[in-house]
Formats: C-alpha cells, sequence, structure tokens
C-alpha cells in the first residue's frame, strides 16, 4: 500500500476531464493537480517551450513526494513524454499510447482521425504510436487550434454559434474521409463531445485521452504495487500559476459536479 499522492498536470483546465476519471476509477488515491493557467495553451508553441514548462511542471510537482505523474495533456505528451521519463526516477504515464490502443480496439475500417493541437499534430505521435501498434491503420491528423482557447472561455454549448462554426470548419473535410473512429488528442476536447459528435454523426466513434490514460494510470500502478487502500477515501489539491478564482469558476464544467475545491496559486517560475 503507498498512500503517497499521485501528481496530475495540463497546460490549463482540460487535465481536470482526467481528474473526473481518476475519481470515478482511483477513489481512494490522493491527488495534486497543477493547471498551468499563466501561460495556456501551450498548444501553439514550440517544442522546446514546452518542454522547459513541462520542466517547471514536473518540478513544482515534485516538491511534494509523489508516487507517480500523469501527464495530462496531450501537447505535452506529445513533445515531451520521452525527455520527462528520462529526467525522473519516477513513473510517468502520458495520454497517447493508452488512447491509441483504445482507438484500434473500436476501428474497423482502419481508418482513424485525430485532432489535437497544432504541437501535438506536428510532432507526429499519435500517427507514429497508431502505425507502431498496428501498421495497417490508416491515420489522418488534424490540428484544431482554435479549440482550447474556446473551450478555457466556456464556448462549449450546443446552438452557441462561434464554437459550432469552427468546429464544422475543422471537422467536416475530416467526416468527408470516411474516418469511422475520431480520437480526441487534446484533454480540453471531452468538453465539446456533443458539438464534435453533431458534425462526425453516429457512424464515427470519438476515443477520449484523458479517460483512457486514467485506466493505464490504474494498471501501472497495480502492477508496480503502488495503489492506496482501496478502504481508504482519497484527497485532491489543486494549484494554478494564475487567478484560482477564474479556475474554480469553470473548473465544475470539467470535473462535471460542482467544484468543491478551492485552488491555490503558485508562481511557476520559481520552478
Ligand atoms: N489539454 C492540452 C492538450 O491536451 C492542452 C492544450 C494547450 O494548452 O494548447 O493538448
Amino acid at each position: 500500500m503507498d498512500a503517497r499522492p499521485i501528481g496530475v498536470f495540463d497546460s490549463g483546465l482540460g487535465g481536470l476531464t482526467a481528474v473526473h476519471s481518476l475519481w470515478k476509477i482511483l477513489p481512494e488515491e490522493n491527488l495534486i493537480y497543477f493547471g498551468d493557467t499563466a501561460r495556456v495553451p501551450y498548444g501553439g508553441r514550440s517544442k522546446e517551450t514546452i518542454l522547459k514548462y513541462a520542466r517547471q511542471d514536473v518540478r513544482f510537482l515534485r516538491s511534494f513526494d509523489l508516487k507517480a505523474i500523469l501527464i495530462a495533456c496531450g501537447t505535452v505528451t506529445t513533445t515531451s513524454l520521452d525527455t520527462l521519463q528520462a529526467e525522473n526516477d519516477l513513473p510517468i504515464v502520458g495520454v497517447v499510447e493508452p488512447t491509441c490502443r483504445r482507438a484500434l480496439l473500436v476501428t474497423k475500417s482502419k481508418k482513424v482521425g485525430i485532432i489535437a493541437t497544432l504541437a501535438s499534430i506536428r510532432s507526429g505521435a499519435y500517427e507514429a504510436t497508431l502505425r507502431r501498434l498496428d501498421p495497417d491503420v490508416e491515420v489522418i491528423g488534424k490540428p484544431c487550434p482554435l479549440f482550447v482557447p474556446l473551450v478555457e472561455n466556456g464556448r462549449i454549448q450546443r446552438g452557441d454559434v462561434v464554437i459550432e462554426t469552427v468546429a464544422r470548419e475543422y471537422l467536416e473535410p475530416l467526416k468527408a474521409t470516411g474516418i469511422d473512429t475520431l480520437i480526441l488528442g487534446c484533454t480540453h476536447y471531452p468538453l465539446l463531445t456533443e458539438i464534435i459528435a453533431d458534425v462526425m454523426g453516429p457512424d464515427v466513434t470519438l476515443v477520449s485521452a484523458g479517460e483512457e490514460s486514467a485506466f493505464e494510470l490504474k494498471r501501472m500502478l497495480k502492477a508496480e504495487g503502488l495503489r492506496a487502500d482501496e478502504n481508504r477515501q482519497g484527497e485532491t489539491e489543486f494549484y494554478v500559476s494564475d487567478r484560482p478564482e477564474d479556475f474554480e469558476r469553470i473548473a465544475s464544467v470539467f470535473l462535471r459536479e460542482n467544484m468543491r475545491h478551492t485552488a491555490r496559486r503558485i508562481d511557476i517560475d520559481q520552478y
């Protein structure tokens, strides 16, 4: 039994979709969540800048005595996972591989679409992982750079003309390719599930990054003997690098329940 917390981080609020899954499947675990709200979005930045930010995020999280880290961010996973794993002596789980495995289980036509941030698509990490796991799969990737800022501003409702117009512009060409599975490769995108499903139609299955990585984390903790006592109730602490009030206001939407916690602000430049 190991009651030490798990560190979870994202550029902002998107990683909360993974926290939502972790609360369901690992309720006994303590979590420390960090959202780098002062510097979100990461997705349009260079690999070097994202790695620099990710190293600081990990250094902050490691100021706690953690047993593992979940990178609840597609952008950090696609650009920095290998480096962070090599530099840190604790298990680090990312979102790419678990999500690709799930997509390959559900696709029948072996034609898989992937939407993510510009940095994630540019890295080619999702495509490379899908092809490594199944060389016959056809992969069509599409960056959706306006999705993260719209989600961070709460523009996620059906009937919101801005998000619906942007979604149609990004997704209609993807639908026309005949994919039967679409990876939501950024942890912000599950908030847009209804909007995306409306454009893609019922014949395309959506696979979301945060959820699958939570299951992968559970498997890893079990295999390494790192699970907490299942009879206990875990606690979650939230930290952000900008105004906690803004984070708390929108966090409930991502967590799909009222945010009962307060978030604390830290100075990420000190790490
Ligand atoms: N949630 C992130 C991801 O999964 C972040 C996006 C961003 O900061 O641009 O890619």
